[in-house]
This record gives structure tokens, sequence and C-alpha cells, in this order.
């Protein structure tokens, strides 16, 4: 058996608040609290970069485990904000962690969902004793991504900065991680994507000097579709892990959510009959961190003592791709 030790969150300093954006996007701080939730999030600063913020959270997670960098078997790195197109940000918090040993860096890409994909591996690694102490990150710079005029503002109100870790190490049977149940479903990819860079482009549209009025950089989203299907797989799914383990969704003790809307997480509860006082939303302060957000939401709940010894805790995350998963634990 495996189980998390640790938990560390790093959150950038740059306060930008729903007033902030309200001139340049087109928007209001009404409509962005009533259709999302969010009332502020954070922005980087110059100078600071995803493999950086992943790793102030690591450190964290470390210290929180008791454990140091030398302890470190294997890195787990979510992300789909990298600070390269290649290599992934995984090898670049190897350097920053331990430049001395040569442990091996993964990098997962499935976007809201990455955190869960990134945990079910270091899961798997602990558990079959291939490694004993495996950190996983989530951390994702979205603010120097986003197109910051009118016609972006839909998905551009939504993202913020941050990044989370845990420390997963193994335990005792029956604590710990219990479950995971992943999915896919590539039809929708076009649904919540950023389409360049591409490798389809031929003859290289850079060549052409269009980069930088092309909106193909941004994210676009048909948010209403990816809502109503964020519902009903974030509620299949957590039926499904429960259903693994024989279990049922009012055994749950306490829910982390994926934090892309609050009207999501709301409406998942409601339809499975978990109380809403059974969870901790941190998207009013945060926005959407993508894979950070379910690592960040952790280390508040623990630091605010809502995860208790013995309780059984759902993780749950729907975003592009589409992917979505939920894993279960007992703490
Ligand atoms: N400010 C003001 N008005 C806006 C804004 C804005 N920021 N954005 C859109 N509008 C307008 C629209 O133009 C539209 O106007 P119209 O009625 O005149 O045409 C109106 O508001 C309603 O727009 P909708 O898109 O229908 O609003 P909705 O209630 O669906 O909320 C939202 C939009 C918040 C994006 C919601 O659909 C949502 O949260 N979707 C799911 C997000 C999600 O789960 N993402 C997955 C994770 S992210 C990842 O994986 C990377």
């Amino acid at each position: 058996m495996s189980k998390i030790t640790g938990v560390g969150k790093y959150i950038p300093s740059k306060l930008v608040t729903n007033k902030d954006l309200e001139t340049k996007l087109n928007t209001s701080d009404e409509w962005i609290q009533q259709r999302s939730g969010i009332i502020q999030r954070y922005w980087i600063t110059e100078g600071e970069t995803t493999s950086g913020m992943a790793h102030k959270a690591a450190l964290e997670a470390l210290k929180d485990a008791g454990k140091k960098a030398s302890d470190v078997d294997a890195i787990v790195f979510a992300t789909i904000t990298p600070d390269y197109y290649f290599p992934g940000s995984g090898v670049l918090l190897q350097k920053m962690l331990c430049p001395e040993r040569t442990i091996p860096a993964l990098d997962v890409r499935n976007a809201c969902s990455g955190f869960l994909y990134a945990l079910s591996i270091a899961d798997a690694w602990v558990k079959s004793g291939m490694y004993k102490c495996v950190l996983v990150v989530g951390s994702e710079i979205h603010s120097t991504g986003l197109d910051k005029s009118p016609e972006g503002r839909d998905v551009s109100v939504l993202f913020g900065d941050g990044a989370g870790a845990v420390v997963v190490e193994p335990s005792k049977p029956g604590e710990g991680l219990l479950v995971h149940k992943l999915h896919s479903e590539g039809e929708y990819a076009e649904k919540l994507m950023v389409q360049r860079p591409s490798s389809n482009d031929y003859p290289n549209r850079l060549d052409k000097d269009e980069t930088v009025t092309d909106k193909s950089f941004f994210p676009v989203m048909d948010g209403r579709f990816v809502f109503k299907h964020a519902v009903t797989r974030m509620c299949e799914v957590l039926v499904e892990a429960c259903h693994s383990i024989d279990v049922k969704p009012k055994d749950i003790d306490f829910v982390l959510a994926h934090q892309a809307n609050m009207r999501i997480n709301q409406m998942v509860l409601e339809q499975l009959g978990i109380p809403q006082d059974k969870t901790l939303n941190t998207i009013q302060k945060y926005g959407n961190t993508t894979a950070g957000t379910l690592p960040i939401g952790m280390d508040e709940a623990k630091r605010a003592g809502l995860l208790k010894p013995g309780q059984l805790v759902a993780m749950v995350a729907f975003g592009s791709g589409f992917t979505w998963g939920a894993s279960l634990m007992r703490v």
C-alpha cells in the first residue's frame, strides 16, 4: 500500500481581482462571481517559472513529510504549461532538487486531471516496490498564455497560477491510496484546447511571421459543453471508484474536487447526495490552476484540520482531453 505523507503549495504573489480584469476584458466582477465563483486569482511576477513554483511547493511537501530532497527516488510532474515545448519541466525540477542524483522525472500533461494521473503512477511505483519515495507535483502558469482582450474573456477570467506537491510513500494495508479510476475521450479534444505551437503545421506557420496576433496560441473552450460533461463524468467516476471498493458516495467523508467552476462542484455533490460542507472550494481565491488545483486544495484542507485520520477522502477532476478521474484514499 502507499499513502500521501506530505503536502505543500506555492502561490505567486501578484493578486489579480475580478475588478482588475473588468476594463481590459469587458467583463464584470458580478458576472465572474455568479458564473464561476471566482473572486480573485494570483499571477506570476517576472522571473517565476512553472518548474520554479513546483520546486517551492515540493520543498514544502517534503518538509511536511519529514523528508529531504535526497530522499526522493522519482518525480512525476503534471503540467500543461511547461517551461519549454520540450524537454518537460520534470527534469528542471530534478536539477533544482537534486542535481547530483539522476533520479527519473516523468511529465504528465492531462490538464485538470493531470494530478490524478500523476498520483496513480506514483502509487503504482510505490506499491510495486520500484520506488519508495515519489514526489508528485502539479504546477501551472496560465497568466502568460491567456488572451487578455475582450475576445478571450470567457476563458481568461477563469485561470490562475499556482503549484502544489505531495510525497507518496509506502503505508500499512488498508490506509492510504485505495483506488484510481481514469478516463479519456479524445473525440472532444477541440472543445477545450490550445492549438499552437503544433507539429501539424506544414509548412511551418512560424516561418510566415504570423505568431504575434495569431489567436491559435490562446486557450479556447466551449464552456457550456464542457460544463455539462464535467458534471456528468465527475459523478460517474466517483460512483465507479466507490463501487470498486464496495462503498457508496454517501460513505465519503470529504471530497477534494478540481476547481474549474464552483457550480460544477455544487451540482456534483448535490447529484450524489453528498452534503456541501464535506468539501473545500478554493476557486474563490485561486481560480482554476489546472494540475496544481488538487494538491493546493489538499494543502489548504490539511492545514485547516479538515482531513482527519480514518476518513475516506475522494479526489475528482475533469478537464481538457476530455480526461477525467477519481481517486479514493483512507487518510
Ligand atoms: N464576462 C462577461 N460576460 C461574459 C464573459 C465574461 N468573462 N464570458 C462570457 N460572457 C458572456 C457570453 O458572451 C454570453 O453572452 P450572450 O448571452 O450575450 O451570448 C454570456 O456571458 C453567457 O455565456 P456562457 O458561456 O453561456 O456562460 P456560462 O454560464 O456557461 O459560463 C463558463 C461560462 C464559466 C465558462 C462555464 O461554462 C464553465 O465553467 N464551463 C466549464 C469550465 C471547465 O470545466 N473547464 C474544464 C477545466 S479547464 C482545463 O482542463 C484546462
